[in-house]
């Protein structure tokens, strides 16, 4: 399973890319807004500083919602560098993008997904990744991991080569189960993916040998 941050944030970025373990970034409107990023140069220049830090796929969502807009807006993303990813809306002129970025040799992932549905929807449209959000069904008691393994037990029954990408991690729980569901990617804040090192019986352990190696030095 791949590890994505999912941040806009560089200082994240670098601490979790000097982890070694790092395989792209996710970003979206709300968190380049989070981190102070403002006006189309501004947020260009952002994704390109981003996708130069890092060996792997970079999400830079669009913010249009008709299908020529969003191709020319992809368009634009896509010639900042080479890591970027399109990150479009599962809306309907978000699946006619899809399957003309898909035409065109552009990658894209499909954003904002909370259903099967809509999985199955992205992935006969040609997205490289889906993103089902699975904080947020959480928050509307439904059970977002439970999405996770329905949308991999689809995608290996029908043989669709669609990635699916965890999005809406709230915790190192989230992940491990993410895992076990069949996620291929996870998207995740840092402090999850820093809650997977935790365990008291570490620190207990650790602690000890380092008291009982004292002793012969
Ligand atoms: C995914 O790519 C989104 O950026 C993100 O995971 C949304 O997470 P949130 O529900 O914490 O805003």
């Amino acid at each position: 399973m791949k590890f994505f941050i999912d941040t806009a944030d560089l200082a994240q970025i670098k601490e979790a890319n000097d982890l070694g373990i790092l395989d792209g970034v996710t970003t979206n409107p709300s968190l380049m807004a989070k981190v102070g990023i403002k006006g189309e140069a501004a947020v260009t220049n952002h994704y390109k500083t981003i996708a130069e830090m890092v060996n792997g796929d970079v999400s830079a969502e669009v913010v249009s919602t008709e299908f020529k807009e969003i191709v020319e807006e992809g368009k634009k993303l896509h010639a900042i560098h080479p890591n970027i990813v399109v990150k479009v809306p599962m809306i309907k002129d978000g699946i006619k993008a899809l399957k003309w970025f898909s035409d065109n040799g552009i990658k894209t992932n499909c954003t904002l997904v909370f259903s099967a549905g809509q999985a199955i929807l992205a992935a006969k449209a040609g997205a490289n990744y889906v993103s089902p959000f699975i904080g947020r069904i959480d928050d509307s008691n439904w059970d977002g991991v439970e999405l996770i393994a329905q949308i991999a037990q689809i995608y290996a029954v029908q043989g669709y080569e669609t990635e699916i990408l965890a999005a809406s991690i709230r915790s190192a729980l989230h992940i491990v189960k993410c895992a076990e569901a069949g996620a291929d990617v996870i998207t995740s804040p840092l402090e999850p993916i820093l809650g997977l090192l935790k365990h008291p019986l570490t620190d207990i352990g650790l602690a000890k040998f380092l008291a009982d190696a004292k002793a012969f030095k």
